[in-house]
C-alpha cells in the first residue's frame, strides 16, 4: 500500500530543488500533486519528470507573497479536487547576504515576504480549508537557521525562526481538529539555491567552509528531505504535530 494514496498534496516552489524531490516522492506514494510555483519555461520538462508514466501532477502559477494568488491557488484546488489532505509550504529565496547595518530595507522585505508572509498567507487558506474536512497535514519548510544564528543571513534567520513559531502556534490552535502541523529543518542542500544562486559550484573554499558545519561530511540531497517530508506528511506520524525535524547531517548537534 502506498503512503500517499488517494491523497491531494499542495507544494509551494515545486518546481526546483526540495520541492521538486517531495513532489516526486509524493507521486511515487500514489499522491495527486499540485505545484505552485511562479512560471517559468521549465514548467513542462519537470512536470514531465515529476509525473513519469502517469498524470498525477498539474501547475498552478502563483507567487506566495501575494496573499490574492494564493486564496485563487487554494480556491482552484477545492474546486477541481473537493478538498485539501496535505500542504507543504516551501517556496522560498535565499536573499542577498549582507550584516544588518549594510542590509537594505528591501532586501530585509523581500526575503521576509516570501519566506514568512508566504508561509503565513498559505496556511490561512489551507487550515481554513482543513478545519471544514476536520483533517489534514501541513508540512512548512524552515530550515537549520530556524534554531541559531547565521552571519550575514538576517533576513532568511529572522523568517526561518518565524516559520517554526508558526509551525508551533498552528499545531495548538488545531491539535484537536485533525489537523497535524510540523517543520523541516534542513541543513544545507545541494539545489540551485546553493549550486547556483549562492554560487557555490564557483567558489570551493565556501563550499568546504559549508560541508565543514556538516558532521557527516557532506551536503545533503534534495531526496533525504523529501523522505522526511513523507514520513511527516502521511499516517507514519500520526501522533506528531509542532516538531520541527532536522535533517541536517547532525548539523544542530554540534
Ligand atoms: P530552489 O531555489 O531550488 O527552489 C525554490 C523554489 O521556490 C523555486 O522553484 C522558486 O521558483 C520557488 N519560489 C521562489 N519564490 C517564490 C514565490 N514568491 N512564490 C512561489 N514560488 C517561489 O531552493 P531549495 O533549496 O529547493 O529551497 C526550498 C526551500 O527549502 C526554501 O524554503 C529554502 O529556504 C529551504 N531550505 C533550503 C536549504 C538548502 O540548502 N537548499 C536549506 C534549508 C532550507
Amino acid at each position: 500500500m502506498k503512503k500517499l494514496e488517494q491523497k491531494i498534496v499542495f507544494i509551494t516552489g515545486g518546481l526546483s530543488g526540495i520541492g521538486k524531490a517531495c513532489a516526486i516522492a509524493a507521486t511515487a506514494e500514489g499522491a495527486t500533486v499540485i505545484i505552485a510555483d511562479i512560471e517559468n519555461d521549465t514548467v513542462q520538462s519537470t512536470l514531465a519528470e515529476i509525473n513519469g508514466d502517469n498524470n498525477q501532477a498539474s501547475f498552478f502559477n502563483c507567487d506566495v507573497s501575494n496573499m490574492d494568488q494564493v486564496k485563487s491557488t487554494l480556491e482552484h484546488i477545492i474546486t477541481t479536487h473537493g478538498k485539501l489532505d496535505v500542504a507543504l509550504n516551501n517556496a522560498g529565496i535565499g536573499g542577498n547576504p549582507n550584516p544588518i547595518a549594510l542590509m537594505t530595507q528591501a532586501e530585509w522585505h523581500n526575503v521576509l515576504k516570501v519566506n514568512l508572509d508566504g508561509v503565513f498567507y498559505c496556511m490561512h487558506y489551507e487550515l481554513a480549508q482543513m478545519e471544514t474536512q476536520k483533517n489534514g497535514v501541513i508540512v512548512n519548510m524552515a530550515s537549520v537557521l530556524g534554531k541559531i544564528g547565521y552571519a550575514s543571513t538576517a533576513h532568511y534567520v529572522a523568517a526561518k525562526h518565524g516559520v517554526i513559531g508558526l509551525t508551533q502556534s498552528a499545531a495548538l490552535e488545531y491539535a484537536t481538529h485533525g489537523i497535524r502541523v510540523n517543520a523541516i529543518c534542513p541543513g544545507f542542500i545541494l539545489t540551485p539555491m546553493i549550486t547556483t544562486n549562492v554560487g557555490i559550484v564557483h567558489h570551493p573554499e565556501v563550499t568546504q567552509q559549508i560541508i565543514s558545519k556538516h558532521p557527516m561530511g557532506r551536503m545533503g540531497t534534495p531526496a533525504e528531505v523529501a523522505a522526511g517530508f513523507i514520513f511527516l506528511a502521511c499516517d507514519d506520524s500520526s501522533f506528531i504535530s509542532g516538531t520541527s525535524l532536522e535533517i541536517d547531517g547532525g548539523f544542530l548537534a554540534t
